[in-house]
């Protein structure tokens, strides 16, 4: 989704702020822009369709020198198509203010309709374009920059993440937040703003994150924070952010997808270090520790979450459920926030989130705000909005996920799932131990689907053909088929369906034919040879089927067009592997039809708009 970049200070603002758009890029976007403040404060905005690179050719053109402040932006379009002159710097008529901006403002049809009547007129479609002219008509009345700034955010309604500068205060940059991310990055002498510290790491590490509500006055090498709801100054120090900049790297990989599933292994590592430990059958998480007596009493626990994340919580309903006894919900976050449901102190809502940035989970968060009920993470983006506003929670400690598909961050997840589900367990679970002791043995699992990649690359390129498929599983496999599904879709654009294998009778089996395939998770377990039914419906239908079962297993290759086998694992942590082999599915599908695996059309990395 869209980004933001920012920087004042003594060095050349044009480069540090088109390096930190291009650290932005895999979040998606369709257009471009910067506006630049030279030395003697002249103002210099371009923007265009396409790729960050463009903004270096068309900064070329110009004669501009050196840039000591500057704001970019990267768009995602939403009001309005993409094209120039909706992209993002927005300015007032004679172009001495710029803004750009995250977020959607709610109001502003009637906030255009009003400035209208005040003799502004708008050049695009956007709702970014009332807030340079909001400003404009405040500063005619006050003659100070800072305060037309604060009165343009109070007539503002929506969520956002503002960064503003103004030929009328040459030596300021001005920001503001409600849902949507805004951290500034301090060095000495200078500041760079943006919507995700990667923007911001190869720079400094000290920073300090804008809240809801708050505007930041920000200088060469120091910021002014105000609460607006109660306009007074806010005092926080900077914070020193844990990153590994080198995490960031695509490395000899040929996209960032390839990448991160090849992580697997170590994010199964990370996600459980010195959190699990078999050989004193322990399970610590510390991030748990200050809610540990409220947790003693919850009786129900609401998972809320988007997209893959919401089908890792679909497993963790499953494990959380077998393992503690705790009665579990799975929610679309989308969903949750519109409904009227009953809600008791006793129960946990437990976000899940890559990003930590998404805005309908956080919109979820907010809605049981005021019941006073235990709200709980689990975050990958360590410092996000969905960190901070969580009672308490477990990182997942996967890393940056660049590609927009998510990969690693899923077996992160169901990691941390597992060690919530044991630590509830109270010991008292006969699956403790033996998951303990498969949690260490997964990594090992994990790299031995990866060494296995050139096989499942040439199964892969035989169902690129294909328009349609179908993912099937049971038990634990089957929240498992539906991210299979979406992983196979987002990147391939093939129309891909997950479904219990149970339900093939009511329905689906009707769409199968020979250009109709299905993926079938049959792993070894209790409802191995009831999987293996279906399989056999869908073949005797004239049905392909490509299936991942377990090492040693004769009875799936008797039924099946193309076997992938995968180590014998626990039912319980077998989605953590038939994933890593549907991940390396979708991806070389994806790469044989040529298209931008990293990048799928239409979609963003980071959803922060509803
Ligand atoms: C799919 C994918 C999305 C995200 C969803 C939620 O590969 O990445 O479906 O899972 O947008 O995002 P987070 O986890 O950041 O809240």
């Amino acid at each position: 989704m869209c980004g933001i970049v920012g920087y004042i200070g003594r060095r050349n603002g044009a480069d540090i702020v088109l390096s930190g758009l291009s650290a932005l890029e895999y979040r998606g976007y369709d257009s471009a822009g910067i506006a630049l403040l030279d030395e003697t404060g002249e103002a210099t905005l371009l923007k265009q369709l396409g790729r960050v690179a463009g903004l270096q050719k068309l900064i070329d053109e110009t004669t501009l020198q050196k840039t000591p402040l500057a704001i970019g932006h990267t768009r995602w379009a939403t009001h309005g198509k993409p094209s120039v002159v909706n992209a993002h710097p927005h300015s007032n008529a004679d172009q001495t203010i710029f803004v750009v901006h995250n977020g959607i403002i709610e109001n502003y049809v009637e906030l255009r309709e009003w400035l209208g009547k005040e003799g502004y007129h708008f050049a695009s479609e956007t709702d970014t374009e009332t807030i340079p002219h909001l400003i404009d008509y405040y500063y005619k009345k006050t003659s100070n920059f800072e305060e037309a700034f604060v009165s343009a955010i109070k007539e503002i309604r929506g969520a956002y993440a503002i960064l503003a500068c103004s030929t009328m205060a040459p030596d300021k940059l001005f920001a503001a937040r409600l849902s949507s991310p805004m951290v500034i990055g301090v060095n000495k002498d200078e500041c760079i703003v943006a919507s995700d510290p990667s923007a911001i790491l190869q720079h400094t590490k000290e920073v300090v994150y804008v809240q809801d509500n708050e505007m930041a006055v920000i200088e060469k090498g120091s910021y002014r924070l105000v609460d607006l709801a109660h306009d007074k100054q806010v005092q926080r120090e900077t914070e020193h952010l844990d990153f590994d900049i080198n995490q960031a790297n695509l490395g000899d990989f040929p996209h960032f997808m390839l990448k991160e599933i090849f992580e697997a292994p170590q994010t199964i590592r990370l996600a459980s270090l010195g959190r699990s430990n078999a050989s004193t059958g322990t399970v610590k998480l510390g991030g748990l520790e200050s809610v540990a007596d409220q947790l003693r009493y919850i009786d129900r626990i609401v998972i809320v979450a988007c997209g893959t994340s919401y089908y890792a919580g679909l497993v963790g309903e499953y494990l959380l459920e077998e393992i503690t006894g705790i009665p579990v919900e799975v929610q679309l976050a989308s969903e949750f926030k519109y409904r009227n449901e009953p809600f008791s102190r006793s129960t946990a809502l437990l976000a899940i989130s890559q990003s930590g940035e998404t805005a309908d989970t956080i919109a979820a968060l907010q809605k049981v705000q005021d019941y006073g009920v235990l709200r709980l993470g689990i975050v990958n983006a360590v410092g996000s909005t969905i960190a901070r506003m969580t009672d308490a929670g477990v990182y997942c400690h996967a890393g940056p996920e660049q590609a927009v598909a998510s990969t690693k961050a899923f077996i992160a997840q169901v990691v941390v799932l597992l060690l919530i589900s044991l630590k509830l367990s109270k010991n008292g679970d006969n699956l403790y131990q033996p998951l303990l002791e498969e949690i260490e043995a997964l990594p090992g699992k994990a790299q031995q689907i990866l060494d296995q990649a050139p096989a499942i690359e040439r199964i892969a390129k035989k169902y690129k053909k294909y328009r349609d498929f179908l993912f099937i599983g049971r038990g634990y496999s089957f929240p498992c088929a539906l991210e299979g599904a979406l992983k196979l879709k987002e990147v391939s654009y093939i129309h891909a369906e997950g479904y219990a294998a149970g339900e093939m009778k009511h329905g689906p089996l009707a769409m199968i034919d020979k250009d109709f395939p299905t993926f079938a998770l049959a792993t070894s377990g209790p409802l191995l040879e009831k999987t293996c039914s279906n399989i056999q419906e869908i073949k005797a239908r004239g049905g392909v089927v490509v299936a991942v079962a377990t090492e040693g297993d004769k009875l799936v290759a008797k039924h099946a067009d193309d076997v992938i086998y995968i180590p014998k694992s626990l039912e319980q942590t077998e989605p953590i592997l038939e994933a890593i082999v549907m991940q390396l599915f979708s991806y070389y599908v994806a790469t044989a039809k040529d298209l931008d695996v990293d990048r799928p059309r239409n979609l963003a990395k980071s959803v922060t708009v509803e």
